[in-house]
């Protein structure tokens, strides 16, 4: 199984900002085997970040795209053009684009159909609600998510699909969930998987998404079901992100 430590940047980093930390993260990013770095700059900086990452151990990955190949979508971006530029990932359905974009599963769905029809991997975003887990309803909640966006998709996509479990309580707070509470969940996704398309959910990415950072990387990644992590803030320094990094290289499985 591999390992992936993707650092989702947000609407963060100018021009110069991007560069620089690009060239720290791909400067001090070592390839070790089984580990796969990503970095998710914002759309203006997509190109340059291929670029720069060219011959490096960091790949690039979007943080959206738009669900229709072409056509009159003002300020939208297609995954044809993702795909033109060399991105290989992009990152679907982060519960900020649910929240306050009002992506619905559906949506999520299509773009999840988009980006498979184009060979680009999707790291799909699923996760619940503060309420939701204080009402016991969390496990409930993102397996709906995922029967959702991924119920229609075949065994051969789903082979292709990286899954991020980011509860939305974790994300930008401060709050990680206990490598307790991830494992719990990331099993309970294992074994949906599994229900649903058998043996190829061995082989699927499981990543833990929110406050994640190079006090608890470590702890969360040792959990079976953790395949290492999705970073928000974390990303947006080199020795912190690349610290993450680390971890997920030390992990013991
Ligand atoms: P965070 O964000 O690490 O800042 O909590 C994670 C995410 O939104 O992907």
């Amino acid at each position: 199984m591999r390992t992936l430590v993707a650092g989702n940047w947000k609407m963060h980093k100018d021009n110069a900002g991007t560069n620089a930390l690009l060239d720290a993260i791909c400067k001090g990013a070592a390839p070790a085997p089984g580990v796969e770095v990503l970095v998710a700059p914002a759309f203006p900086f997509l190109a340059q970040a291929v670029q720069r990452c060219k011959g490096t151990a960091v790949h690039v990955a979007a943080q959206n795209c738009h669900e229709a190949a072409q056509g009159a979508f003002t300020g939208e971006v297609s995954v044809p053009m993702l795909g033109s530029l060399g991105v290989g990932h992009c990152i679907v359905g982060h519960s900020e684009r649910r929240l306050y974009f009002g992506e619905t599963d559906r949506v999520v769905g299509q773009k999840m159909s988009a980006l498979l029809h184009a060979g680009i991997v999707p790291i799909y975003c699923c996760g619940e609600r503060k309420e939701e887990r204080l009402a016991g309803e969390h496990e409930a909640v993102v397996a709906r998510q995922l029967e959702e966006a991924l119920g229609a998709l075949t065994t051969e996509q789903m082979a292709q699909v990286v899954i991020a479990y980011e509860p939305v309580w974790a994300i930008g707070t401060g709050l990680t969930a206990t490598a307790q509470q991830a494992q719990e969940m990331h099993a309970h996704v294992r074994a949906w998987l599994q229900g649903n398309f058998g043996a190829v959910a061995r082989r699927i990415p499981l990543l833990y998404g929110g406050s994640c950072k190079p006090e608890n990387a470590a702890e969360l990644f040792a959990c079976p079901d953790v395949n290492g992590g999705l970073i928000g803030g974390a990303a947006l320094d080199a020795a912190t992100f690349l610290a993450i990094v680390h971890a997920a290289g030390h992990a013991p499985h």
